[in-house]
């Protein structure tokens, strides 16, 4: 029943995305325009005891330096990542302690390296370690789940279990790395501010600067139009745009802060590293009776994350007796912060490995274990799913994967000096939806124009929407124009946790109804003068729904290992997922396979390695910071279950944006296992590792 449907609409701005028309954050140029380069502290933890700007002000050109001591004050955050100039406190290496402003990009790149800060330095801890004595239990994890929960008795029920599995897996930390870096056109029009961002969500980005700046949001305009790639790093506000607002104050000229791509890895976010004990008991058949997972993580001093890798066990699999834990502690390190799956990814990497041992444990076929321990109700809350195709899309996979022709014993397919094998994961990933606005207007030529602050992050927002006004409205999609991307229109959320879709997608489907009925009180035709109908959908979502609701899917990768160098190349990858009605084939399918890609990356290639002496990431561009590149990967297919769910939204959709990464990463490192009898528990799986 899987969908090999028409590949759906192109993106509506894909010839401007190709021939260069579409202008992003750092193309916008006002007249008169200066530019920004910041200055990260060289230093892990300690004050900023002077900053002489003496020889930089020396430079042509040169405009402004802006210290704590002369930045303009910033009122409130509740990112404190966002205060930046405002204290000669160094929290970590890479903190924004100075910012050069100059008429040329070459000439504040200059000041930079000729600002001189004198630092008084103090010891830092930047070592994670399970034994850590500043380690605590949080009573919340990111996204508002519990630190901590515990269900029935699972120290007894793993003690009487047949066969255990208790296995530690580590993860480096990973860096988001969107293809067009973080950056802000900033000017101000007497009391107003005007910013081009680059952004997951330009409503968002105005309500902080607002409270940043102690402003009303209306006299605040944050565009983010086109949007390079954020997977995360993008979903809050950054201190780009703070910096540059304040630059632009500061000098009264427009500015323009492109951050250089070697300084992100500090200031803009990432997945921290993650140590995650699993503990399976099971029956001798494999049905799980006792599951832990505990995870120990690390955040800064200056803003608490706690990536929530245990949730995925509250949700996959039948467990009686469970305990899932999280564990942080506070380092003179870089802020962690969302990164695509943040919790799903890293949880569900460590969770579907041990799955595959406590398959080999028990003789049981990977998939066939899977499918045993499947649940029609959420372990831990109890709820029915409001629709759950885990068990469809592992059996689709297996049969589109060829899996039942696999001989199950390690090592046992070899070509030359390589060892073949395959692998197995399941993904999850929940459904989200936040409340949004939206307007439409039909003109009186029968043209629409749907509004709403939606952001297209590289996803085809702009397209989706006008299909769903399309359909909502039963007119042609050429009839339909969307804007998008700027806070003064309709407010919207954030295009983050998968849910951007269904949240504006619900909001232009109410307003074109709305729309339809205006249309119709005028007897069908709309006035010359055209008409207008608003949408908001604060009073359409449930705050408590009686059903747990997630997407599912299943991954399958075949890899190749040479025994010679210890090279991992995964040859095939194939996802098949449940996530509700996918509203355009084409566009949701890059989505898919982009995720399973970064997965890619995840198992074998991407990794931050955090120099405890230094206090900071050692890799600094995507030349020692490795993202696959097309000639990584192999096979790669994603398919999709034809899943019908009343409990969603007016189109039926779950998100797409994040499912494809989950279990990747495990399906790769199972199948690594399989052709080389070596559990390695540690990601990347470099070479050396394999050797
Ligand atoms: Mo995604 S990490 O919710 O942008």
């Amino acid at each position: 029943m899987s969908t090999t449907s028409t590949p759906g609409p192109v993106r509506v701005e894909g010839r401007e995305k190709v021939t260069g028309a579409a202008r992003y954050a750092a193309e916008h140029t006002p007249p008169g325009a200066a530019y920004a380069w910041p200055v990260p502290a060289t230093i892990a933890r300690g004050r900023v005891v002077a900053v002489d700007a003496g020889r930089a002000m020396d430079e042509p050109g040169a405009l402004a330096v802006l210290t704590h001591e002369n930045a303009p004050r910033l009122k409130e955050a509740d990112d404190a990542t966002l205060l930046v100039l405002q204290n000669d406190r160094v929290p970590h290496r890479g903190w924004y302690v100075a910012l050069a402003v100059a008429r040329s990009l070459e000439a504040a790149r200059a000041m930079a390296a000729a600002i001189e800060v004198t630092y008084a330095a103090e010891d830092h801890d930047a070592v994670l370690a399970t034994d850590h004595p500043g380690l605590y239990t949080p009573d919340e994890a990111n996204g508002g789940f519990p630190g901590s929960r515990e269900r029935g008795d699972f120290d007894a029920a793993y003690a009487r279990a047949a066969v255990r599995v208790d296995a530690t897996y580590t993860m480096a930390g990973l860096h988001n790395h969107p293809m067009e870096p973080h950056a802000t056109t900033a000017r101000w029009e007497g009391d107003r501010l005007h910013a081009h961002d680059s952004s997951q969500g330009a409503t968002t980005v105005q309500k902080t600067l607002a409270a940043l700046f102690g402003m009303d949001s209306e006299r605040i305009t944050v565009v983010s139009e086109h949007v390079g790639g954020g997977f995360g790093s993008k979903g809050t506000p950054r201190p780009q745009v703070v910096l540059a607002a304040m630059a632009a104050r500061h000098t009264g000229v427009p500015v323009k802060l492109a951050l250089p791509r070697a300084q992100l890895a500090a200031v803009v976010g990432h997945r921290p590293p993650v140590v995650q004990r699993l503990r399976l008991g099971a029956d001798a058949d494999g049905t799980i009776s006792a599951l832990a997972h505990e995870v120990t993580t690390q955040t800064s001093t200056v803003r608490q994350f706690v990536e929530q890798a245990a949730t995925p066990s509250r949700t996959m699999y039948v467990s009686p007796h469970s305990r899932t834990t999280h564990q942080v502690v506070e380092l003179d390190v870089p802020s962690p912060s969302w990164m695509r799956a943040p919790g799903e990814a890293s949880g569900m990497y460590a969770l579907e490995c041990a799955m595959d041992e406590l398959a080999c444990a028990t003789g049981v076929d990977p998939v066939e274990l899977r499918v045993r321990n499947d649940t029609a109700t959420e372990p831990d809350s109890g709820k029915p799913f409001s629709s759950r195709h885990l068990v469809e899309c592992l059996r689709e996979g297996a049969r589109r994967f060829g899996w039942h022709e696999r001989d199950p014993r390690p090592r046992s397919r070899t070509e030359g000096r390589h060892l073949i094998g395959t692998g197995v994961a399941s993904s999850c990933y929940p459904v989200y939806v936040a409340p949004s606005s939206a307007q439409v207007r039909v003109d009186g030529d029968g043209r629409f124009s749907v509004r709403v602050n939606a952001t297209d992050i590289g996803t085809g927002a702009r397209t989706v929407l006008a299909q769903i006004a399309a359909e909502a409205l039963a007119v042609p999609m050429d009839r339909v124009a969307v804007e998008i991307g700027s806070s003064s229109l309709p407010a919207a959320p954030l295009a983050g946790g998968s849910s951007g879709t269904a949240s504006w997608g619900w909001a232009v489907h109410k307003a074109c109804r709305a729309l339809g009925d205006l249309i119709g009180e005028h007897g069908g035709t709309p006035p010359p003068g055209g008409l207008t109908a608003t949408a908001d959908t604060s009073d359409d979502i449930e705050s408590e729904p009686p059903h747990a609701k997630s997407s599912f899917g299943a991954q399958f990768a075949e890899v190749r290992v040479d025994t010679d160098t210890g090279e991992v190349r995964v040859r095939r990858l194939l996802g098949v997922f449940a996530a509700g009605r996918i509203l355009n084939a084409r566009t949701g399918r890059s989505q898919l396979i982009g995720g399973m890609v970064m997965g890619v990356g995840m198992a074998l290639t991407e990794g931050s390695t955090l120099d405890s002496r230094f206090g900071d990431f050692a890799e600094r561009d995507l030349a020692a910071y490795h993202v696959p590149a097309c000639a990584d990967i192999g096979d790669i297919e994603a398919h999709w279950i034809d899943e019908q769910d009343p409990h969603l939204n007016p189109m039926g959709s779950k998100g797409i944006g994040e499912i494809g990464i989950v279990g990747t990463a495990a399906a790769i490192a199972n199948a690594v296992h399989h052709a080389t009898g070596v559990r390695v528990r540690e990601l990347p799986l470099h070479p050396e590792k394999l050797l």
